[in-house]
């Protein structure tokens, strides 16, 4: 099984580079995000109380979305491997997966992360929120807070990864097909080791 983590701060394009990822090697998407809001959609009280976090741009706690990822894989026994976007964001959550997974006979193959000035996100999730409708792009100010909570809380779960020698980093700028390229030579390059 090959399963892999998009990492990056909010807007650097995991999901959008997620959808490409998932075609070319037959990996199940998982996105704490969408199934947060699909949560939202349907009205859940889960979903209910991950709202009021997830507008003010602050993580929903590690239990909620552990629960979720949890369900999620006992989901797709079939899989061949798993995309993770959005997931993990904190170091308790890598831990979880990694036990997830173990449980599975399985671990985590490779976490690439893209790069992308602050100025880049902020100008693309602005431009995102004229359309998508999602409550936490309509402002900078809570654009600004999710990144904050990128840095203080998620960029750190890179080093968790580093240790197994399971890390690197991709451009995040440019057209979505360079960036997508950029991917695929980690990605292959992993697989082949
Ligand atoms: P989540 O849904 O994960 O959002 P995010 O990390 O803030 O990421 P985005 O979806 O905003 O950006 P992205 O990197 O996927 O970029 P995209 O491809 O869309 O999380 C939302 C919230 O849920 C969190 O704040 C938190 O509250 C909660 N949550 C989720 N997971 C959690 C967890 N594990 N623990 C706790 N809480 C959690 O691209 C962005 C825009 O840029 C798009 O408009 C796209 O078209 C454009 N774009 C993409 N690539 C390019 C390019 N190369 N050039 C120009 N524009 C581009």
């Amino acid at each position: 099984m090959f399963n892999l983590i998009l990492f990056g701060p909010p807007g650097s394009g995991k999901g959008t580079q997620s959808e490409k990822l998932i075609v070319q090697y037959g990996l199940k998407h998982l996105s704490t995000g969408d199934l947060l809001r699909s949560e939202i959609a349907a009205q859940t009280p889960l979903g209910m109380e991950a709202k009021k976090l997830m507008d003010k741009g602050q993580l929903v706690p590690d239990e909620v979305v552990i629960g979720m990822i949890s369900s999620a894989l006992d989901a797709n026994p079939q899989a061949k491997g798993f995309l993770f976007d959005g997931f993990p964001r904190t170091v308790a959550q890598a831990e979880a997966l990694d036990k997830l997974l173990k449980l599975k006979g399985t671990q985590i193959s490779a976490m690439i992360a893209l790069l992308v000035s602050e100025e880049e996100l902020v100008k693309r999730l602005l431009n995102r929120g004229l359309t998508s409708g999602r409550s936490d792009d309509t402002n900078e100010e809570v654009i600004r807070a999710r990144i904050v909570e990128y840095r203080n809380k998620t960029s750190v779960v890179a080093d968790y990864y580093k240790q197994f020698d399971k890390f690197s980093e991709v451009k995040g700028e440019g057209t979505i097909d360079e960036i997508f390229a950029a991917l695929q030579q980690e990605i292959d390059a992993y697989m082949e080791a």
